[in-house]
């Protein structure tokens, strides 16, 4: 990119910033829980090729985007609704088969039926029960039968896990992040699948490591992590923000993962 972009929710103040346009604005552009490793186990199970028309949901800063372009699909239309992550997945897209459009993933105004892979990563975690289901809906119709969707979330462990628990870990990630958000369970992102009409082909978890440096050199390469550092270092606002969520994170270390399922559409739309 070599003109200067405006980063999503750069006016906002920051202590009211949704966390994912913090993290952005310091630098990360890895900002799906399960990092880059859990990114390409979801890649390896969706199996893109230049035969495919993809449609991702929410690219956010376009990381998952480029790996997915690098495979040559033969339509690539990502559906985001924030301005600013739009006009910056746009600048790694070439030519007319490759769209991003701002628009909403549960009415995306696709045509039905046309795409062979859809995949979102981070975005239905901050749903409604009821938003999670429509935007599973929508990646259903306008898949055609047999196509693949891709999902890489936050979810809460065990499955069993008792419901006051699960709600508190909603109700502190929610004021963290200063946005909605409601993780599940594994066995409960699995079912909103299968409710509309997917069969899950492939599952992996990983620790929910976002803002751990380990994950984070991984993810954003050493480089990348200096300059979040340094950012982190000299913005004393970021900094409180960062460090909060990363408490809260580390404090339901042991209910919280990140999660990620491949899933085909059944050929008889029987749901
Ligand atoms: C946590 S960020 C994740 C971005 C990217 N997928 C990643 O994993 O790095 C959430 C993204 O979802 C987008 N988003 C949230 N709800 C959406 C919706 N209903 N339709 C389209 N985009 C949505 C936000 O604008 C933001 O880009």
């Amino acid at each position: 990119m070599s003109k200067k972009v405006q980063m999503p929710s750069e006016n906002r103040e920051i202590s009211k910033t949704p966390g994912h346009w913090v993290l952005a604005q310091l630098g990360k552009r890895v900002l799906r829980p399960g990092g880059k490793e859990l990114t390409q186990k979801m890649l390896a199970g969706l199996n893109i090729t230049s035969t495919d028309s993809v449609v991702e949901f929410a690219p956010g800063m376009g990381y998952t985007a480029r790996l997915c372009l690098q495979q040559s699909p033969k339509h690539y239309t990502a559906i985001e609704q924030n301005e600013q992550a739009a006009e910056i997945v746009r600048s790694y897209l070439d030519g007319i088969n490759q769209q991003c459009q701002i628009g909403n993933a549960q009415n995306t105004g696709l045509e039905s039926n046309t795409a062979s892979v859809v995949y979102g990563e981070a975005m239905l975690t901050m749903q409604s029960d009821a938003r999670k289901s429509e935007i599973i809906a929508e990646a259903a119709r306008i898949l055609s039968a047999g196509g693949r969707y891709g999902i890489h979330e936050l979810c809460v462990t065990p499955d069993e896990i008792d419901d006051t628990k699960k709600r508190t870990i909603q109700k502190e990630i929610t004021e963290t992040i200063q946005h909605p958000a409601k993780p599940i369970t594994p066995q409960e992102w699995k079912q909103l699948m299968e409710n509309n009409g997917f069969e899950i082909e492939y599952e992996a978890v990983s620790p929910m490591h976002l803002l751990e440096p380990k994950r984070m050199i991984d993810d954003e390469g050493l480089l990348g992590f200096l300059t979040i550092a340094k950012n982190i270092l000299t913005k004393p606002a970021a900094r409180k923000r960062v460090l909060g969520m990363r408490r809260v994170f580390r404090k339901h270390h042991t209910n919280l993962s990140a999660i990620t399922l491949v899933a085909k559409k059944k050929e008889t739309n029987d749901v």
